[in-house]
Formats: structure tokens, C-alpha cells, sequence
């Protein structure tokens, strides 16, 4: 649907979003009519350089071809069935993560916060199953984000940001350790404790990467202690670091993995994949989801994963990201420039990461910001050097005006 179809103006198009939606998000002030590649475009064919891709979702580009034909077939063949019958594109799509990754079995979901309650409840149950009643306890990360269900919400640990504020009480069952530091998560275990949670590099949380200590001593410590790594790639995963996941630069592997964002392509999907023995604790009516597994959203999944294949995207994101953070860091007014492939992160000292983002729209190149001086770049990982030249000149303007 485009916007001249309706026979609106993009003023009163906004006027009925404000007039009818729920408003949670600060937006943008222009319409997205249509995409392609690394632009959105505005009704008027206005081109914007799209360093967010839905919130590092578009990985294979905006409207990707394949993708976009992927789900119109599978929505003219099947498009929703349940869990019931045996569908084709998600047996297939099982195969091809649970090989491509090297992990036995997945579950899928619609989300990231789905995703992330799905590992957790199977950790859970995993832990009480075989260990005993109290042995649900999980450790995570302060500073981190999970999702907004409440045990994707209570695993984040946030506890002054907005996402938990109101709410009520938390789940129990979590704590909270200082990321990257190895003997603070051990402090924080106890004797029901079933499982490490943390996302391989923090994104909402300012972009900051585990280090290799840090990762591979969790998964030497859980591993002495029978307890279960559990890796949150909603963000990192499908080549957005380098690898197809993220914690392939780790040279470890977690028993639990889950996943969303790029895998669909553009549609949404989510999942969490297991080892075999892990995976044993969901069984019938323990756990299960309407549109999980959604036929369209597995084909679009198999779709993109081929293009990432064929456009060897996880060695793109790795030459692109190290190209775009080398000319990041000479920016005026940087403290630190962080990240793993395409999931780039920059903190000035004292400029407003906000006021970045506000200037660099104005000149129409699209990113995010994090906490008070931070801005996040997780373009589509189809980029060319051309690309990140453009979005550092803009960048770099924005920057020097504010500091001006
Ligand atoms: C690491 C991480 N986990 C979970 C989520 C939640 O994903 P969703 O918004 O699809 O529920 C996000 C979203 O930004 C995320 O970055």
C-alpha cells in the first residue's frame, strides 16, 4: 500500500496515527511509503539511508527480491495452519539453522521477547526437572535487554529503565552481575542456579561486545557446574557480527540459543535452538504458540538465509563494519567507537547521542541512540564502502554542527 493510493497527505496520515495509536515510540517525522535495498523512501521519493533496518532486521536489504517472492508464493500455497499438520517450510527451515549453526533442535516463535521466554522457560525446566524444585535460578547481565514479556523484562537488568518502571513486581528467580566480569557472575550464582543468560554484545545496552575471557570463562564455569550457557542473538545472530552468530567468534557453544530480527528477512520470526538433551525439557503442552512456525515467515527465513549464502553476508558485515568503525573513529568528539561487524556503536564525550540522530535525519541518514551520548549504526549488511562513506559524511557534518 502506498501512500497515494489512499488519497491521504502525509499530514493527515500522521494526524490519524497521533488521533488512534497507542504511542510508545519517539518517530521519525516522515512517513516510510516504500523500500528498497539500503533506502527507505517517503511519499514523495525522498531517499533515506536506512542505518537502522528496522532495528537490525533487514539484513538482506529492504524488500529484498527473493524474500519478497518467497512470501508471495508460500501466501498463495499455505498460509497458516497451526502446529498440527506437518508444514514444508518449516521442517525445511529446521534443517537449514540447526546445520548452518550446529545446534540439534529449534522451537519456533514470533519474536525476540518469545524467543528469549521460550530459553528461559526451558532452562527452567531443564533445571527443575532434573535437579530439583528450587533449581530455576538464572543469572544475568546488568545493563542488558531481553524484551518486554515479563520474563524476557525481569531477565533484563534494567531496573531504573522505563521497560520495567510501573509494572509491578518482576519474575523471580534472576540476578544480575557487572557484564564482562567473569568472577562477578560466578558471585552471583548460587546453589539453585540453572543458567548464564547474556547477549554475546549488549546492543540496547550501549553496544559493547563480550570479551573472549569473559565469554569463553562463563562457558568453562558452567560447564563445571552442570549449569546451561544461555546466549540471547535476537540482535547478533544471522550474520549482523561477522558470523553467522555471534558466538562463532567465541570458539564456544551455548546450550541454548535464541534468535529473531534478521532471520525472517523482514517477516517476523523467532526461534530458540537447543542440544538434544536441553531441548528434552519441552514436551507436549508444555510449551507451544498459535503463529509459531508461521509458514510465510518460515519460507521468507529460508529465503534470506540463502541470500546471506549467496552474498556471503557474514564477511561483508566483518570488512564493512571494521571499514565504517576505522572512519568513525576519527570523528571529533569520540570516546570510544565499539562493536562486531555491522553492529556499530559510537560514544562521544559529551554531544547528545539524541541530538545526532535528530541532525543526521534532518539530512536523511536514519540511526538510533542509546542512553545519553551514544548512537547505533545496524544498517543492512548489504552495504557497499560507498554507503558507509555517505553515512559518515553525514555523520560528520551533524557532529561538527552540534559542536560548533
Ligand atoms: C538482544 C535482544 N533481545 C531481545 C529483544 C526483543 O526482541 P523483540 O522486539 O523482537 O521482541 C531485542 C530487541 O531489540 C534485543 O535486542
Amino acid at each position: 500500500m502506498r501512500l497515494h493510493d489512499t488519497g491521504l497527505s502525509a499530514k493527515l496520515l500522521k494526524e490519524k496515527a497521533t488521533q488512534y495509536m497507542i504511542e510508545t515510540y519517539e518517530r521519525f517525522d516522515f512517513v516510510a511509503d516504500h523500500a528498497k535495498g539500503v533506502y527507505l523512501y517517503d511519499e514523495q521519493d525522498t531517499p533515506y539511508l536506512d542505518f537502522y533496518a528496522g532495528i537490525a532486521v533487514n539484513s538482506v536489504g529492504n524488500c529484498n527480491q527473493k524474500v519478497v517472492k518467497a512470501v508471495q508464493e508460500q501466501a498463495e500455497t499455505l498460509m497458516q495452519v497451526f502446529n498440527y499438520p506437518y508444514s514444508i517450510p518449516q521442517a525445511l527451515l529446521a534443517e537449514k539453522i540447526c546445520t548452518t549453526i550446529g545446534m540439534d533442535k529449534i522451537f519456533y516463535q514470533n519474536t525476540g521477547t518469545e524467543a528469549n521466554e521460550a530459553m528461559i522457560k526451558m532452562a527452567r525446566k531443564y533445571g527443575v526437572e532434573n535437579y530439583g524444585s528450587n533449581k530455576y535460578h538464572i543469572v544475568t547481565a546488568k545493563n542488558s535487554f531481553h524484551g518486554r514479556t515479563f520474563g524476557s523484562m525481569s531477565a533484563t537488568g534494567q531496573p531504573d529503565n522505563a521497560c520495567q518502571i510501573g509494572f509491578g513486581d518482576m519474575t523471580p528467580g534472576f540476578s544480575y552481575a557487572p557484564y564482562n566480569d567473569l568472577e562477578a557472575f560466578k558471585a552471583a550464582c548460587n546453589e539453585n542456579t540453572i543458567a548464564i543468560m547474556i547477549e554475546p554484545v549488549q546492543g540496547e545496552g550501549g553496544v559493547n561486545p563480550a570479551t573472549m575471557e569473559f565469554m569463553q570463562g562463563l562457558r568453562k564455569f558452567c560447564d563445571e557446574k552442570g549449569m546451561l550457557l544461555l546466549l540471547d542473538e535476537v540482535q547478533t545472530g544471522w550474520c549482523r557480527t561477522g558470523k553467522w552468530m555471534s558466538f562463532m567468534h567465541y570458539g564456544i557453544k551455548p546450550d541454548i540459543v535464541s534468535m529473531a530480527k534478521a532471520l525472517g528477512g523482514g517477516m517476523p520470526i523467532g526461534a530458540v535452538c537447543a542440544t538434544n538433551e536441553v531441548a528434552k525439557a519441552f514436551s507436549a503442552g508444555s510449551h507451544g504458540t498459535t503463529f509459531g512456525g508461521h509458514p510465510v515467515c518460515c519460507a521468507a527465513a529460508l529465503a534470506a538465509i540463502e541470500e546471506m549464502e549467496d552474498k556471503h553476508l557474514a564477511e561483508r558485515a566483518e570488512c564493512m563494519g571494521a571499514y565504517f568503525m576505522g572512519l568513525l573513529k576519527t570523528l571529533p568528539h569520540v570516546k570510544e567507537v565499539r562493536g562486531q561487524g555491522l553492529l556499530v556503536g559510537v560514544e562521544f564525550d559529551t554531544l547528545s547521542g539524541v541530538d545526532v540522530k535528530h541532525k543526521c535525519f534532518d539530512k536523511h541518514l536514519l540511526i538510533t541512540a542509546i542512553g545519553a551520548h551514544i548512537i547505533r549504526m545496524v544498517p543492512p549488511l548489504i552495504i557497499t564502502k560507498e554507503d558507509c562513506d555517505k553515512a559518515f559524511a553525514i555523520i560528520k557534518e551533524a557532529v561538527e554542527e552540534l559542536s560548533a
